[in-house]
């Protein structure tokens, strides 16, 4: 009797690095994905939308793709096709895909799953509206989510929109307070664990379009856009992938080498370090002493763990098998 499948459940704004996360996990032999939610971010919420039903086809795959947030819970909605493409996936004209989207929206659907399937792993890949509304729908939920694994944030580092924030948090700061305050088990990670040697270079891409496959071929072709992006923002040369490091984490925790925990706060009020999540390293807040200093930090909320080390060859190793 082989051991049970986890089962989980993804929250994605689908573009290009979200759609190879897709990959990871509809063709792992780990995990049972129960529902795909969508949220606006990268491209609106219908593109994102179509974007996972394509995925979620070209992997074979039968699993409920469920639309929810068009816009952060009080912020318009600012997109990110200046790095994955209009349609998100690299401008390549894909036929979408046949299949419907499930009926209701993705922040009932978070809170039915929880409910049903209690020590369920969430997964998000996109700005945190969905779930914001989800644990505000049913607070009690967090009881039945064993770990919520969140790509996001600039954890004491350089951000990738603005110098100070990540995408996924920036697109909505007030969303991600109110889940890092909610008690979820979140473990971040951050933007900067895709970066460096984590880049998949010229090498790696030669490696992937060797393998012959449909889906290595997707991988590479819709993440066209992403890799001039990249350079053009950070003077890398290849394809950074975060939300396939996310789902790496969660497939897989021992990929994360070395984390901590720590609260971490969300900048909601400054435009100069909006999304920016203000990471208490030194655990200062922990320390009586130190309370009334740092008292706006210290809250009922839980604390993060957040990832610092990725091990990147057994990351890159696991990407690739999915690709196979
Ligand atoms: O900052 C990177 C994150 O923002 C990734 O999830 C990417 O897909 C975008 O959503
Ligand atoms: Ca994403």
């Amino acid at each position: 009797m082989g051991r049970a499948r986890r089962s989980i459940l993804i929250d994605t704004d689908t573009a290009s690095d979200d759609a190879v996360a897709l990959i990871m996990a509809l063709r792992s032999s780990e995990v049972q994905v129960e529902a795909i939610t969508v949220v606006a971010g990268n491209v609106p919420v219908e593109q994102a939308s179509r974007n996972a039903l394509f995925t979620v086809e070209l992997c074979g795959a039968d699993v409920p793709v469920v639309p929810g947030a068009g816009k952060p819970l009080i912020r318009d909605l600012q997109t990110a096709d200046w790095f994955h493409g209009r349609d998100g996936l690299g401008d390549h004209g894909y036929a979408p895909s046949n299949a419907s989207l499930a009926q209701g929206h993705a922040a009932d659907t978070i809170v039915k799953v929880v409910r049903q399937t209690p020590g369920i792993e969430i997964i998000t890949l996109g700005p945190l509206t969905n779930l914001a509304l989800a644990v505000d729908r049913d607070p009690a939920l967090v009881t039945n989510v064993s770990r919520c694994v969140v790509m996001g944030g600039a954890p004491c580092c350089e951000g990738n929109v603005t110098p100070a924030a990540e995408f996924n948090i920036w697109v909505d700061p007030e969303a991600a307070r109110a889940v890092f305050r909610s008690g979820l088990p979140i473990e971040l990670v951050g933007w900067q664990l895709c970066r460096g040697s984590a880049v998949l270079a010229n090498d790696d891409i030669a490696r992937l379009k060797s393998f012959g496959t449909k889906l290595a071929e997707f991988a590479v072709t819709c993440n066209s856009i992403a890799m001039r992006a990249l350079h053009t923002q950070t003077g890398e040369i290849g394809i950074s992938l975060p939300d396939p490091v996310a789902m790496g984490i969660l497939l897989d925790p021992s990929l994360c080498l070395a984390s901590s925990d720590h609260f971490v706060k969300v900048e909601t009020t400054s435009a100069l370090t909006r999304g920016m999540t203000v990471v208490d390293r030194l655990n200062v807040a922990t320390d009586p002493r130190n309370r009334e200093v740092w008292a706006e930090t210290v809250y009922s909320g839980t604390q993060l763990n957040v990832c610092w080390q990725l091990d990147v060859p057994r990351w890159k190793a696991l990407l690739f098998d999915a690709l196979r």
